[in-house]
């Protein structure tokens, strides 16, 4: 099984490829989510602050992996993932058997721009085979670490990561303008079920993971986080970029 949480689609998108080049079936990591164990057990997500999200973190938590399990993560990040798989292992008490950190278009518009089309293609284009020499490490079970993992990657796991989580996952600093059309699109898009509409606008209620899919798939660019403005380029994932 492979299981995988995503909020702008690079995982998703990561994760149903591998679906299909290991013949293998792709789940969206929720709360109630139980972990089913075959012969191999894959995990992928987005990086966040050099870690796993909240959520996957949570999940990573409940797993109890048989020995004989080939256990295997993908960790999409806009460039490096500092020392994940060391936190992955802390988390689940095993080894991975396989690692792969592949940069895909960087979504963390909380912090700026996020990538443009154009760069997205180009990420794309890298990551394809990247994914595809991955998936016959997988087939061929081999125990395989392709990770980039950035400058400090002890400091930006271990110490940066855990202070994100504590201080930087508040939902806060969210807020709507009057470009908001009470669409509804962001109470569907927030993976974690943390938005409602009160008199037609977004309110969020305390449960967020900052994956950014309500902000960068507003159709309006209505939502800001913080000072951000609506020319601030937005991302999720397209098609059109991976054809
Ligand atoms: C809160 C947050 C923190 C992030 N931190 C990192 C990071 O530490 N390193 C990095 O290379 N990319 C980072 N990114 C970029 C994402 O990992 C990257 O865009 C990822 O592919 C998004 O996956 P998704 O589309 O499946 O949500 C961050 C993104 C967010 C939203
Ligand atoms: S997705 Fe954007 S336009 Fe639609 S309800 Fe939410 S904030 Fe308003
Ligand atoms: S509120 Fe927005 S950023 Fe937070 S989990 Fe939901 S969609 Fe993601």
């Amino acid at each position: 099984m492979i299981y995988y949480f995503s909020g702008t689609g690079n995982s998703e998108w990561a994760a149903k490829e591998l679906a299909v080049l290991t013949n293998d079936t792709a789940e969206f990591i929720t709360k109630d989510t139980k972990a089913k164990y075959d012969e191999k057990l894959g995990i992928i997500f987005p990086i966040y602050a050099w870690g796993v999200p909240g959520p996957v973190e949570d999940f990573l938590k409940t797993l109890e992996i048989p020995e004989d399990t080939y256990f295997y993560a993908v960790a999409t990040c806009g460039s490096n993932c500092g020392r994940v798989d060391d936190q992955i292992m802390k988390l689940t008490s095993r080894k991975l058997n396989a690692i792969l950190s592949l940069s895909l278009p960087n979504n963390y518009i909380q912090g700026g721009d996020c990538d443009t089309p154009k760069k997205a293609i180009e990420k794309f284009k890298k990551a394809k085979p990247k994914l595809l020499d991955f998936a016959n490490s997988i087939n061929n079970k081999e125990v395989i670490k392709v990770v980039d993992r950035g400058p400090l990657p002890g400091l930006m796991t271990e110490v940066i990561h855990p202070s994100f989580i504590k201080y930087a996952t508040s939902d806060k600093k969210f807020s709507v303008n009057d470009d908001c059309s009470s669409c509804g699109a962001c109470v569907n898009n927030c993976p974690l079920d943390n938005i409602t509409l009160k008199d037609g606008k977004p309110i969020w209620n305390g449960n967020c993971s900052q994956c950014t899919s309500c902000i960068n798939r507003c159709p309006k660019n209505a939502i800001q986080y913080g000072a951000s403005k609506p020319s601030r380029v937005r991302y999720y994932f397209k098609e059109e970029y991976v054809k």
